[in-house]
């Protein structure tokens, strides 16, 4: 017997982030075709009855997002913000506050790859390998910081920082692999530190996912159009397929809903089975 059958035919379900606060940061997306995995998560959490603040360092990539909420019924507040400068996060925390009187869940899709600069090791330079750590990982830590300070004071929160695959399989380039796995220990640190406030902290390593900034920036690097790209990475999927911002989405609305109550400190991939695939 389904619940809702347990429950009378009055009762409808609740959703699954009713009256939850969620800050989305990178909420916008990269220029080019399709559906980025911040914006997608930004949209799944404002269907399921969350109030979103969205945050980019491009404010018309993401007041984009915030529209396509609102035109849905939801909510959603656009705010510019770099999540390499501190002073920009503490307002961003700030303005959730002001707003909305907490912060429930923190969405940390922001990460960059061959966009940032990333190459081979022995191509790399200091100045790109910093920019990718700024964002990747030290952005993600700062971030944190400032949301965990208001979520302990509430005793409760859910964070989900986007990892990569990347981090534990095959990767090409050295800065983003590497910030990328700092985020997974940072994650199952800031985890353990902090379950006693009752703040959950986990990670979602997506796969091979067809986002614009990793479609086209491969296209325009390898010089390939966009369907041999695409069918050159679902070749490499054992579910035959690349993944979509949903599939992200997905996983994230699961972290940051009370559904995963007990789980904290997990880094999970979404990858259609990429990481069995890897020699
Ligand atoms: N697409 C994939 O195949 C893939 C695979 C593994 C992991 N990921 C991860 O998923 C996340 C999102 O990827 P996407 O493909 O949707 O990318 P995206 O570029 O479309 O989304 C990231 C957003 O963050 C914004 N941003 C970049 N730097 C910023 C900064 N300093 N401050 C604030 N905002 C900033 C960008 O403008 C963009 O809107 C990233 O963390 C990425 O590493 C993606």
């Amino acid at each position: 017997m389904s619940d809702s059958t347990n429950r009378g035919s009055g009762w409808t379900p609740s959703k699954r982030l009713d009256g939850k606060v969620a800050v989305v940061i990178g909420a916008g997306q990269s220029p080019g075709e399709g559906l980025g995995n911040g914006r997608a998560t930004a949209i799944r959490f404002a269907r399921e009855g969350a109030r979103v603040l969205a945050i980019n360092r491009s404010i018309d990539s993401v007041e984009e997002t915030a529209e396509i909420i609102r035109k849905e019924g939801g909510e959603a507040f656009a705010m510019k913000g770099d999540i390499s400068i501190e002073s920009d996060i503490i307002a961003v925390m700030a303005e959730a506050k002001r707003r909305w009187g907490r912060i429930d869940v923190l969405h940390n899709n922001v990460g960059v790859s061959l966009g940032g600069g990333d190459a081979d090791l022995m191509e790399i330079t200091e100045e790109r390998f910093d920019n990718i750590y700024r964002i990747n990982l030290r952005g993600t830590a700062f971030t944190c910081k400032h949301a965990i300070a208001v979520m302990r004071e509430q005793r409760s929160g859910s964070i989900v920082n986007v990892g990569s695959a990347a981090a534990v399989g095959l990767y090409p380039y050295v800065a983003y692999k590497a910030t990328k796995a700092g985020v997974n220990a940072m994650t199952e640190q800031l985890a353990l530190q902090n379950a006693k406030y009752n703040i959950r902290i986990n990670c979602i390593m997506p796969g091979l996912i067809a986002t614009p900034m990793a479609v086209e920036t491969r296209s325009k690097k390898f010089n390939k159009s966009h369907e041999e790209l695409n069918v050159e990475r679902s070749a490499k999927v054992p579910l035959g397929r690349q993944g979509t911002g949903w599939d992200v989405a997905n996983l994230a609305l699961f972290l940051a809903s009370d559904e995963s109550d007990f789980i904290t400190g997990e880094c999970i991939l979404v990858d259609g089975g990429r990481i069995l695939n890897r020699t």
